[in-house]
């Protein structure tokens, strides 16, 4: 991935030679916008005119040279950038979400001008945090700024677009909280990233061995311990949904580990991601229209190898293990069928009655294995798992479900916090009857009603009494696209919660 350099700076913005200069300004009722000192005169032109307000993602682009400002700025493009209404910023929440998505309107700017440069005036602005403003701007630039063109013709050298090479934050005071909060942002957001292009990769471009191979270079980078379990490690554990999952297929399946274990005493989080690299539903199959778009059901399991990245470079004190069971789901001849029952690792029996409910089948697996392996304090894990997610929440909110309040408050917290929303769906006997079957424990799907929940009941079987919550991400994995710094395609949904989750973690905040 190209590397954008981010950097905190506090030299005359008037001397900055770059591409572009950002300013920030704020909505003010009956009153002129908000704006830092250094562009009072334009702004205030501006709304005299009727052209500006300072109003969320509102924006004015100058050419200092030929506007003969004063003072002078040598910069070749001046950006003035509505934030909103003022008094909805002094809410933390809404303030990070405001900077982000001026971060993406910034990188959209970028994109057009083909800016290599640009400098962001900090606005001096009493009721933000500095480290949230550097955070969230740095955040939103970086992720506003993503393109995956990997598989498209080079185009000639003349027409070529490098990209965003370097962005540097101004401010004159607070430069220690600034620097802090760009690079917590740079690196939630180059790990978002990379998620993204994980998932962007199509099912032949990315298989369950691909997984495997970025697990192993990151525990070579992070020193994090790395297992690799296959075929014949799964048949003797006796892992019989990923197997069953994978029957159809001609690629070996993994079930991928990273460990991170920081020295003392501390708590352990488990991440459990899905990791089907395709999923045509198997024997029961999917319809043609839109299933391409079933290379992104690996986003799970993305979003879990992408937060170990932010992990292996932040070294927080909590302990981290990751798991990302990796398969495709096809339909070849010797396929799991409809009616056929299969052992999960903890030696519940399971009626498949439809193969496209996998997701549930290999993280049961995943999670038992992990539990009993690993013995976490507690246990997220993340799937794009039921399409009845979309009837429910559409593409605004990931669903999320789970035994533990005190888990679902702090997910819930980092998902604002992030911008990466959530809503609590319920759990309790009258679902997990929905699951009952007359040939087996349980059965891998549960009727037409409350989809969501049954999918969720079937993953509560196997987490007993450890502290778990489920992440239902099938609508805002990928669709999640009315933010300015979430271009089309995965969205990279997650990984900034977790990371969020991990650097906020209290030591027995979550207790067994
Ligand atoms: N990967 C799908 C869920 C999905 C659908 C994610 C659409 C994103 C967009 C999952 O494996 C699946 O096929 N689930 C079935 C379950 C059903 C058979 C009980 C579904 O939701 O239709
Ligand atoms: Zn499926
Ligand atoms: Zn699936």
């Amino acid at each position: 991935m190209k590397s954008t350099r981010l950097t905190v700076t506090q030299k005359n913005i008037h001397d900055f030679k770059g591409d572009l200069l950002v300013f920030c300004a704020l909505k003010r009722e009956n009153q002129l916008p908000w704006c830092d000192d250094e562009i009072i005169s334009l702004v205030t032109h501006a709304h005299e005119l009727g052209d500006f307000s300072g109003k969320e993602d509102e924006t004015l682009l100058f050419y200092p040279e030929q506007t003969h400002m004063t003072p002078e700025f040598s910069a070749k493009r001046v950006l003035i950038l509505g934030l909103g209404a003022e008094e909805e910023l002094a809410d933390d929440i809404t303030a990070r979400e405001a900077f982000r998505k001026a971060g993406g309107v910034i990188a959209q700017t970028v994109e057009k001008i083909k800016a290599g440069n640009i400098m962001i005036r900090i606005p001096t602005l009493a009721i933000c945090p500095f480290e949230d403003m550097g955070e969230c701007l740095a955040e939103g630039v970086v992720l506003g700024n993503y393109r995956f063109d990997k598989y498209q013709k080079e185009k000639p050298e003349e027409e070529q677009y490098k990209g965003l090479k370097d962005i540097k934050l101004f401010s004159e005071q607070n430069q220690n909280e600034l620097k802090k909060g760009a690079k917590k942002g740079g690196i939630a957001a180059r790990a978002a990233c990379l998620a993204r292009n994980m998932a962007n990769e199509p099912g032949n471009g990315w298989t369950a061995s691909d997984f495997a191979a970025h697990a192993s270079h990151l525990a070579q980078t992070y020193k994090f311990k790395l297992s690799v379990l296959n075929t014949v490690d799964m048949k003797q554990l006796g892992m019989g949904g990923i197997l069953a999952v994978n029957q159809g297929s001609t690629e070996p399946p993994k079930m991928v580990i990273l460990e991170y274990r920081p020295a003392g005493k501390n708590d352990t989080l488990l991440l459990v991601g899905k990791g089907i690299t395709f999923d045509s539903g198997g024997v029961s199959l999917k319809q043609a229209l839109g299933m391409e778009e079933m290379k992104y059901d690996m986003c799970g399991g993305a979003a879990v190898l992408a937060a170990m990245e932010a992990v292996g470079r932040e070294k927080p004190k909590l302990g981290v293990v990751a798991i990302v069971p990796a398969t495709d789901n096809m339909a070849g001849g010797g396929a799991v069928k409809p009616g056929d029952i299969i052992r999960h690792y903890d030696g519940t029996t399971s009626e498949i009655v439809n193969t496209d409910a996998e997701g549930r089948m290999i993280l049961a697996d995943a999670l038992a294995y992990g539990i009993k392996t690993y013995s976490p304090t507690c246990v997220v894990d993340i799937a794009t798992l039921t399409g009845a997610a979309i009837m429910g929440l559409g593409h605004h909110y990931s669903c999320v479900l789970s035994n533990n309040d005190a888990l679902v408050q702090r997910l819930d917290a980092a998902g604002k916090r992030t911008g990466e929303p959530m809503w609590r769906l319920p759990l309790g006997k009258e679902y997990s009857k929905q699951i009952e079957s007359k040939v087996a424990d349980i059965k891998n799907i549960g009727g037409k009603s409350a989809g969501t929940i049954t999918a969720a009941a079937y993953l509560e079987h196997f987490v007993g009494k450890t502290p778990w919550a489920h992440l239902d991400i099938a609508g805002t994995a990928w669709n999640f696209t009315e933010k300015s710094y979430i271009p089309k395609g995965p969205s990279g949904m997650g990984v900034r919660t977790f990371i969020d989750l991990i650097r906020n973690w209290e030591k027995g905040a979550v207790g067994a």
